[in-house]
């Protein structure tokens, strides 16, 4: 329910950052690979990941980068569960889709704060996560763009009526006190990076984060 952004993490000690995370009540790891073209940052690939060693739960892969389909091979390699390429970043979506379930990964679609819903309807055969950017993406630490939250209660009504088994994941912003209107609003998992490696407990901010969650599903399931 909750993934980890290691983007705000203390690199120097990453892999006990990460351990600490999960340690915390963390369920999955999300890494954010930036290339310095799709978005105004750059972050780090996978010979960083290997170097983790071995991680005690699934990894997301988030490509915010150009010609996502250069990446699926050695993103998949390294054991990841999940990997997450953007909408605008590719001509061919269903086709990378399709390539990313071959490679033995979970497919994940990302789309950013102005993409509209309908540019994913075509693909939802060939996705298993939908991953709404609830920031423009670039950098964490970022106030979350509360329009966004109309088209993700959207895609919960897409997803509902397709009939398919899709995550709906929201990334950007999440903090304890707006992750309520993100699960309300349909989502089920939670990326969050500042919102837990820039608080002082990992342990009790994820608390708040899934008791909020529960309760906001309790209530307007
Ligand atoms: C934004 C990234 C997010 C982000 C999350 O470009 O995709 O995963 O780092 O971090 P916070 O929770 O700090 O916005
Ligand atoms: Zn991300």
């Amino acid at each position: 329910m909750i993934s980890a952004s290691i983007l705000s993490a203390d690199f120097s000690r990453l892999r006990e950052e990460i351990l600490n995370a999960i340690e915390a009540g963390a369920d999955r790891i999300h890494l954010d690979i930036m290339d310095g073209h799709f978005v105004p940052n750059l972050t780090f690939g996978p010979p960083v990941i290997r170097s983790l060693g071995k991680i005690p739960c699934p990894m997301d892969v988030h490509l915010m980068v150009d010609n996502p389909e250069a990446y699926i091979a050695p993103f998949a390699s390294i054991g990841c569960e999940v990997i997450e390429v953007h909408v605008e970043a590719t001509h061919h979506l269903h086709k990378l889709l399709t390539e990313i379930r071959e490679s033995g990964c979970k497919a994940g679609v990302s789309l950013n704060p102005a993409t509209p819903a309908a540019t994913i309807r075509p693909v939802l055969p060939f996705t298993d996560v939908i991953l709404v950017m609830t920031v423009n993406p670039g950098f964490g630490g970022q106030k979350m763009v509360p329009e966004v939250l109309a088209k993700v209660a959207e895609i919960r009504g897409m997803i509902d009526d397709s009939g398919f088994d899709i995550v709906l994941e929201v990334d950007g912003g999440i903090k304890t006190d707006n992750i309520t209107g993100a699960a309300k609003a349909g989502a089920t998992r939670f990326v969050v990076g500042s919102g837990i490696f820039k608080t002082p407990d990992y342990h009790a901010t994820i608390a708040t984060l899934k008791e909020n969650v529960e309760l906001a599903h309790a209530i307007y399931a």
